[in-house]
């Protein structure tokens, strides 16, 4: 196997009695697109800052193409930054900005002329090199800023919520060509970001972060089917929480406090008086099931609402004899048209899709 661009080792970082980035251990592949996930002063920024050199570790090391680099200054370190707030020069058009770091270099005109072409076609800015700053629309200074580093052909571009300042159509629309751009370019990503949709969406990895720790490293698809941790369950994606206990323990059982009882699944060992959440995906319950469907759990909901958002189109209902407020993804097709506000409704959901986290 090729060595990993990036191989962090007992990294720590504290700030006085405050412990920013707890011990982390993990390490990037090369050419992979590796998404940071977290919520707001987890420590995303703070690892990033280390990464790049310009905040030093209390502890641990970094090594890079396996080179220790846990002391290297950022200038020496085949590494780059793209910071939030994007930092272009606004005096200078946007060839000037993208040349900025090859002419520090000290590469000839020559080259970096070409080298400035090539990139801006590679992010779709070709005939915008005399532009000013202020001319561009947001997510043209995104893609100028993000050329202004790969130009340099780093190891590792770091990304710290690139797409932050811009509206939510932009976020879509520039999601999916960071994508593209990272997949043509071949250069290792490492992405910070609390949004994860962005995370699930690009990357071929994801470390959730919380509370300067990571709580699983993954893919997206076995983040969110496979959660590690009730913090993972809850971050990522959209799920109902009910809180339950242990009615019986094989196979597993869970009681709710209004008397529903459920089959479900955990990943570790349960003991009795263990307070549990059990954690349910709107799209896992299966409306009206066929009563050949054998082994799944049955209740019945009363809408309370239906939120219609296209294909994600929602029904608010509660599940009877109770007020607890449950989601269900509503099924894109005309089968459950009829359903109206004040329904009863028949629902189902298999054991493998109810998990069982200690609260
Ligand atoms: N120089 C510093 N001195 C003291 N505390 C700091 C310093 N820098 C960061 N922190 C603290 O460390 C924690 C992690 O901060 P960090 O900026 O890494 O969070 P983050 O995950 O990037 O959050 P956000 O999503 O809001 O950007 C925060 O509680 C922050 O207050
Ligand atoms: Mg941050």
């Amino acid at each position: 196997m090729n060595t990993p661009v990036l191989q962090i080792q007992n990294l720590r970082k504290t700030f006085a009695d405050f412990t920013a980035v707890d011990t982390l251990n993990f390490q990037v592949e090369e050419g992979s697109f590796f998404s940071i996930l977290g919520p707001s002063g987890c420590g995303k920024t703070t690892l990033l800052r280390m990464i790049a050199g310009f905040l030093e570790p209390s502890s641990g090391t970094l090594l890079i193409r396996g080179k220790d680099m846990t002391t290297t200054p950022p200038n020496r370190r085949p590494v780059n930054l793209v910071f939030q707030n994007l930092a272009l020069f606004p005096m200078m058009n946007v060839h000037e900005n993208i040349a900025f770091g090859l002419r520090r270099q000290g590469l000839a005109g020559r080259e970096i002329g070409q080298k400035v072409e090539a990139m801006l076609e590679r992010v779709h800015l070709s005939g915008f090199g005399k532009k000013n700053i202020s001319q561009l629309s947001g997510g043209q200074k995104q893609r100028v800023a993000i050329a202004r580093s790969l130009v340099l052909e780093p190891s590792l571009l770091l990304l710290d919520e690139p797409l932050g300042a811009l509206d939510l159509k932009l976020r879509e629309q520039m999601k999916i060509e960071l994508k593209k751009l990272q997949e043509e370019v071949g250069t290792t990503f490492m992405y910070i970001t609390h949004d994860q949709s962005e995370a699930l969406v690009m990357s071929d990895q994801v470390a959730v972060m919380n509370k300067g720790t990571f709580e699983q490293i993954d893919t997206p698809r076995n983040l969110y089917s496979n959660p590690a941790t009730s913090f993972v369950a809850g971050f990522v994606g959209e799920t109902n929480i009910l809180p339950v206990q242990v009615a019986s323990r094989r196979p597993l059982q869970v009681a709710t406090s209004f008397g529903l009882q459920l089959h479900a699944t955990a990943g570790i060992d349960l003991n009795d008086s263990d307070s549990l959440a059990l954690y349910i995906r709107p799209e896992s319950i299966i409306l009206e099931p066929s009563d050949s469907m054998k082994h799944i759990n049955r209740f019945l909901l009363t809408v309370q609402n239906i939120l219609f958002d296209g294909s994600n189109t929602k029904l608010l209902a509660t599940i009877a004899e109770s007020d607890h407020e449950f989601t269900v993804a509503l099924p894109q097709n005309q089968q459950f048209a009829h359903i109206a506000k004040g329904d009863h409704i028949q629902a189902g959901v298999h054991p493998e899709s109810c998990r069982c986290f200690v609260r």
